[in-house]
């Protein structure tokens, strides 16, 4: 049986919808689920909606709505644009869902069983927006004196009787976890920060809310819900079936790895390992903050007015394009920049004019100079030898490796530097002059490149699902080779000795336009 492979993204606070930042998260998630896939892994890839929390209630509450009809509206169009982006997915958890609430009291009363829990009176700070528990220490003076928490959003005082988590009695624990462990957190300055805050000391941790009713029930204390956060994080486990420890769950956990951004990576590296060690479950293997998409620099958020509509730019662009951008253009670990000039741009460069075009004009030759048919390789020159060679590494071993890293724009960039030799190699060899003085020779070339492009095809198919599948299916590439494992070119012989013919090639890769107010995309 093929190894499992389980990966997550944060789940989202459906209090507003979707943002670019949602949107980037779930496709590059996607892109790596669909790489270990390609890879021959068995995945299972959980995203979904984080429906409790007083934002959630609040939120309801002021557009006059009940909480869960609010949610229900609100879930949906995070699982549309998942749908929208070609997102993979294998389970979307909804935290209102009753088997979630199971999984979270299960791992609550594993938590009390351990005597990690315990009932006292919160009093301290709270923020709404990031649904967490500062301390006094931690808020920086935000204008006329207010006082904020470190990411800069109101907090408000709060006193309440609530359980406690025993944190404090893991700080060794987590410190020789990250010790043991230094591909836990990543990147690196994720890590330093954690080391940071875990060294500073850790106190208890409030887990339960008894001021307003929307949430998990504490087991035995129907007067508490559960701390968002303790059933939020609960849901990499109810994605796979826990409480039920059979199926899924027993093959799939613990998480290869948590894709989250860079500003929850307290939650995730912190307090979800110190839940689970007291819940005596395995640890995820790694955790991954990314940066964030800043809109010409700036953050985007709702009150600087610039929220773009992943759904709108995937209309504009398409969504190929918008998923090749990002993944391109941004290091994944770090901010990026995005525009609309951008993403044109990139896209024009890299897909309609460097990989679209070598693909066209191939195809374009094979069509209208050996009728369709596809040609036999005839020879072999040292440029093909060459260009093999240098496809062929960057096909089974460069893109892998960076992709196991989870650094994708590497990997986009070696797949461009063999682009770029492709279309080189076409430019010298120029196959459109061969067919008079040498159609042998035309025939090697063309075919050579074939080859090419069917396993840089195959390379793209994480990143440019849609377009790389159809560039694919023209080829006649057949499904059993477009993995890593079977790409290289023992299928070319027998698909150019069968009568399969090519149809007319049809451009995959349009070149984009910046006029956006008539529709952009011609
Ligand atoms: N809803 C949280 C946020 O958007 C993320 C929750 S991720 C999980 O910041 F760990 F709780 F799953």
């Amino acid at each position: 049986m093929s190894e499992p492979f389980y990966i997550t993204t944060a789940i989202a606070y459906p209090n507003g919808k979707p943002h670019i930042g949602h949107a980037y998260e779930a496709i590059a998630t996607d892109a790596i689920a669909r790489f270990q896939r390609l890879q021959g892994r068995d995945v299972r890839f959980v995203t979904g909606t984080d429906e409790h929390g007083l934002k959630m209630v609040q939120t309801a509450r002021a557009a006059g709505r009940e909480t869960l009809e609010f949610a229900d509206e609100m879930s949906s169009y995070f699982r549309d644009m998942c749908d929208k982006l070609n997102i993979s997915y294998t389970a979307f958890m909804r935290t209102s869902e009753e088997r979630h609430h199971q999984a979270s009291q299960a791992l609550w009363t594993a938590m009390q069983e351990r005597g990690d829990l315990y009932l006292d009176r919160y009093e301290g700070w709270y923020s709404v927006r990031d649904e967490a528990f500062y301390d006094e220490s931690e808020l920086v003076e935000g204008e006329g004196g207010v006082k904020l928490s470190p990411q800069g959003t109101p907090v408000e005082w709060t006193v309440e009787e609530t359980w406690f988590f025993r944190l404090s009695r893991y700080q060794d624990a987590l410190l020789e976890l990250y010790a043991q462990n230094p591909e836990f957190i990543q990147p690196e300055s994720r890590r330093n920060e954690v080391l940071r805050f875990v060294e500073g000391g850790l106190r208890d941790l409030s887990v339960s809310r008894t001021s307003f009713d929307w949430g998990v029930k504490v087991p035995g204390s129907p007067d508490h819900v559960m701390y968002v956060w303790v059933d939020a994080l609960t849901t990499y486990m109810s994605g796979i079936g826990y409480p039920d420890t059979s199926g899924d769950f027993a093959r799939f956990w613990p998480a290869d790895v948590h894709i989250i951004g860079k500003d929850i990576v307290r939650f995730h590296a912190v307090y979800w390992p110190a839940f689970l060690m007291s819940a005596g479950l395995p640890l995820p293997k790694r955790v991954f903050g990314h940066g964030f998409l800043l809109s010409r620099g700036e953050k985007m958020s709702k009150s600087l007015g610039n929220v773009v509509d992943p759904m709108e730019l995937a209309d504009l662009f398409g969504v190929d394009a918008l998923r090749y951008f990002f993944l391109r253009e941004v290091s994944f670990g770090q901010d990026g920049s995005y525009s609309a000039e951008a993403i044109v741009t990139r896209v024009n460069a890299d897909l309609a004019n460097s990989f679209g075009n070598l693909a066209q004009r191939t195809l374009s030759l094979i069509f209208k100079n050996c009728d369709a048919y596809l040609p036999a390789i005839r020879g072999h020159a040292d440029e093909d030898a060459a260009l093999f060679q240098l496809v062929g590494s960057v096909v089974a071993t460069e893109i892998p490796a960076h992709f196991e890293n989870l650094a994708m724009s590497q990997a986009l960039e070696s797949w461009m530097k063999a682009v770029f030799a492709c279309n080189a190699y076409i430019d010298a060899q120029a196959p459109w002059a061969l067919k008079k003085t040498d159609p042998e020779r035309m025939e090697t070339v063309l075919a050579t490149l074939f080859i090419c492009i069917a396993q840089l095809a195959m390379a793209a198919l994480p990143i440019i699902p849609e377009a790389a599948t159809k560039l694919l299916d023209q080829m006649g590439v057949p499904e059993s080779v477009r993995n890593f494992a079977q790409i290289g070119s023992h299928w070319y012989s027998p698909l150019a000795e069968s009568d399969f013919r090519i149809e007319q090639p049809k451009g995959l890769f349009p070149r984009l336009e910046l006029d956006l107010e008539s529709g952009g995309n011609p």
